[in-house]
């Protein structure tokens, strides 16, 4: 690895003036272990959605990065995220993926909480010499917990900025799919949850938004044959839309030009009054021409609403998809995906929307496999001495500057194709790595 004193050379590492990244950032250890102190520990994580734990006691069991969390909802109605260790000795307390309880009881010796993390009892409290302090020994709680439209984060940091100062104008993309009728989304099921062998990185920049490998890596007829707009629309729509970066934080909404738009493309049509209702003018007029949106918050929340015909019916269903790219070590993520609809939708549409979403970026989705073996390959090329002491290419991010002529908030760029927003990604990435 490059380094400057103790320190690596982040200016080498992730180099500004040519726009080229050491591969040493997807493969190397020393790195990885950086990450996890420098950016998954300080920054908001996204750790589920609120209609998973609808009721007080329902809870769901996730990570944030090497340590894992309790997300519970409260008998106050509120969500709070705990780290899943036993305050006596650090045994996994809650061993389900879901579910619903009234305390939690530690398998070891039987420390009981309750739902909103309090020491109940040890079990053996009159041994305590009267010095037992339950206050002190609840459940430890992440340092902040907050939601924005349904969606819950928590971070390790105290210091951290308030979540909507965090999440900044990615806030309007959000909201504009995922928190866009009154009743918000739901989940349609519990998430899929897989291991992918490639860097985190390589998911965040894909989605955050790597717009020209999409027709080289899914020009297979299967996966071009799923699109719900014609291809040549698509192709249209590629040459005439924004990307959009927001310190770190990135999508691109892909529309059709004004004479070609399909309106709400993929999107059922009992829901658009709702929309009407609850968007801005512009979240609207977004949503109205868009046939693909991805995005990424910095660093590993994605979404994904493509109009996909699966049925092959002519009729296309755009399902909404968020994940997250847990790190497991720099050739490793556990991927997690969730299935999202309107609350509002009929049950016959809310089934449409998840079959289009894990046939198209599921766990064996069509376009999911095209992403991930390219991914993957990244991490076994630069294993090698040789492969690794080469660098990254994200030149053509070099020969284009921010436009002012797109509606909707962040730095935007046009068209989508040069690898603008994905460098944009990377720079946020040093920033917050050099900070010690
Ligand atoms: S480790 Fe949990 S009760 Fe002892
Ligand atoms: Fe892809």
């Amino acid at each position: 690895m490059l380094m400057r004193s103790n320190e690596p050379d982040w200016d080498a590492l992730v180099d500004e003036p040519s726009a080229r990244v050491s591969r040493s950032v997807f493969v190397d250890e020393a790195i990885h272990a950086l990450e996890i102190e420098r950016i998954f520990n300080r920054c908001w994580l996204f750790v589920g959605h609120e209609s998973e734990i609808p009721n007080p006691g329902d809870y769901v069991t996730r990570r944030m990065a090497d340590d894992h969390v309790i997300v519970m909802r409260g008998p106050d109605a509120r969500v709070r995220v705990f780290l899943n260790a036993c305050t006596h000795r650090g045994v996994k307390v809650c061993r389900a993926d879901s579910g619903h309880a009234r305390q939690l009881i530690c398998p070891y010796h039987g420390w009981t909480y309750d739902t909103a993390g309090h020491l109940l009892t040890t079990g053996f409290d009159d041994f305590y010499a009267g010095k037992l302090d339950k206050l002190a020994l609840g459940l430890k709680a992440v340092a902040q917990t907050d939601t924005h439209g349904g969606l819950i984060f928590a971070t390790f940091d105290p210091q951290a900025v308030s979540l909507a100062d965090y999440l900044g104008d990615a806030r309007f993309y959000l909201d504009t799919y995922f928190n866009r009728t009154p009743g918000g989304m739901v989940v349609l099921s519990p998430p899929q949850r897989w291991v992918v062998p490639a860097n985190w990185k390589m998911g965040a920049l894909n989605f955050g938004t790597d717009n020209q490998h999409l027709y080289p890596t899914h020009l297979g007829p299967t996966a071009m044959e799923l699109l719900g707009a014609p291809a040549k629309a698509v192709v249209a729509a590629l040459g005439a839309s924004h990307q959009v970066s927001m310190s770190g934080h990135s999508t691109v909404n892909t529309v059709l030009p004004p004479d070609q738009v399909i309106p709400y493309c993929g999107l059922h049509p009992d829901l658009i009054p709702l929309y009407e209702q609850t968007l801005s003018p512009v979240q609207l007029d977004i949503l109205r021409r868009n046939v693909v949106t991805v995005g990424n918050v910095f660093p590993h929340l994605a979404w994904i609403q493509p109009a996909l015909d699966v049925e092959r019916s002519g009729n296309a269903v755009a399902g909404g998809t968020l994940r997250v790219w847990q790190p497991l070590g720099p050739h490793a993520m556990e991927l997690t995906s969730w299935y999202l609809a309107e609350r509002e939708a009929s049950d016959e549409w809310k089934q449409k929307v998840l079959e289009a979403g894990v046939r198209g970026f599921g766990m064996s989705g069509v376009f999911e496999e095209d992403d991930v073996d390219v991914w993957s390959s990244v991490n076994q090329m630069c294993r090698g001495r040789q492969a690794r002491a080469e660098s990254a290419s994200f030149e053509t991010a070099l020969n284009f500057l921010p436009v002012n002529d797109f509606a909707g908030p962040g730095t935007a760029y046009y068209p989508m194709l040069p690898e603008s927003v994905q460098f944009n990604l990377l720079r946020r990435w040093k920033a917050l790595m050099r900070r010690p």
